[in-house]
């Protein structure tokens, strides 16, 4: 997929141009990327990334195109969410292009085919890239933890990471995993249930306060969590925003999220001082704003939205920015760069 093909898709209905995007990646013969300059491999949690660009989860929730993902230059690639059971998801449309302000509003609601398919299809991926599985519960489910218990354990040698998600705001309840009661419940569960050498990190939210980032870092720490993917989509809907779609239901992406997503970073930073790797995300649509996030406290850096508007030509830019400002800054790895803005 080209970023003219990018152009083109936006001609068409959201969902129907992710279906044909994820069915393209999976079907074109696309040339391997570049080998990547080694001033940006690096190590996060254990896990050996060539670059430490990744593709956040939800662009390919079933990991259905991860070869041709595999093409495209991300570091990692983050697939999911997955459920237990195969689920639906919300009623149509649901997906909206927010274009005047390079943003995307979803309540898509896990919409995904399950487990099973999604083991099957990790067993047939390209071994040579970083795959992680982002853990989702099942919208009836009754007991949410069993589901990423349930999760871990289908996947477990299939994955290179785990992402326990717990921050999609389109699942009722699904947030208040983020209390302290429920998460000690939860990650107390994980952490008996893991096995094997893959980390497993905590999705949060953007609308959290400073004390419940604090709080989060905490409980992390005490069930050894890997790492804090920070964030998801947010619920607010910044008085910026001039797209009439802005009213619509769901989590908001994109550039409207970039400040808020730093901020939960820096919360995270300020509170985890250095004890646990964090992997940012949320309105990262440039070199500098990766940077940013790297300077703030994350090792690495993950990107969905900009990637509809920039194409995935966004990725090769991306490193090349990080690249040239590590050799201005003096910096021989991404690793020394990290936290150096606080
Ligand atoms: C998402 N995101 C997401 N996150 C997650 O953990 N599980 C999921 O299934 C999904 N699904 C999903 C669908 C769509 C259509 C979008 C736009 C986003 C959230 C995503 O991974 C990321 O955290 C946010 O989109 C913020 O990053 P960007 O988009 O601002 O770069």
């Amino acid at each position: 997929m080209s970023d003219i093909g990018a152009v083109l898709l936006r001609q068409v209905e959201p969902e129907t141009a992710h279906r044909l995007a994820i069915r393209a990646l999976a079907t074109l013969p696309l040339p391997k990327p570049p080998a990547d300059d080694p001033i940006l491999r690096t190590t996060v949690a254990g896990l050996d990334l060539p670059n430490p660009v990744g593709l956040a989860a939800g662009l390919d929730k079933n990991g259905e195109a991860l070869r041709g993902l595999s093409r495209l230059g991300f570091g990692f690639v983050e697939c999911g969410s997955v459920t237990p059971l195969p689920q639906a998801g919300n009623p149509k449309p649901r997906l909206f292009r927010l274009s005047e302000d390079r943003a995307i509003i979803n309540r898509m609601g896990f919409n995904n085919d399950g487990l099973e398919a999604f083991a099957a299809r990790l067993d047939a991926r390209p071994r040579h890239m970083v795959v992680g599985g982002n853990l989702g519960a099942n919208k009836d489910t009754e007991d949410r933890a069993a589901d990423y218990v349930l999760g871990l354990k289908r996947l477990a040698g299939r994955a290179d990471y785990f992402t326990v998600n717990i921050s999609s705001p389109n699942t009722p309840g699904l947030r208040a995993l983020q209390g302290r009661a429920a998460l000690d419940d939860l990650l107390g569960r994980v952490a008996e249930a893991r096995s094997g050498p893959q980390p497993v990190f905590l999705k949060i939210a953007p609308d959290l306060s400073e004390a419940e980032i604090v709080m989060i870092v905490e409980a992390a720490l005490a069930h050894r969590i890997d790492g804090l993917i920070v964030s998801n989509t947010t619920l607010e809907r910044p008085a910026s925003l001039k797209s009439g779609l802005a009213g619509e239901a769901g989590g908001l992406s994109g550039a409207p999220l970039r400040d808020l997503a730093q901020n939960a970073l820096i919360h995270a930073a300020t509170a985890s001082e250095g004890r646990l790797p964090l992997i940012a995300v949320g309105g990262i649509a440039s070199g500098a704003d990766a940077w940013a996030r790297i300077r703030a406290g994350a090792s690495a850096i993950q990107v969905y939205s900009a990637l509809i508007y920039e194409g995935p030509g966004l990725v090769a830019a991306i490193k090349r920015d990080l690249a040239a400002r590590l050799r201005a800054e003096g910096f021989s790895t991404v690793s020394e760069a990290v936290s150096t803005g606080r």
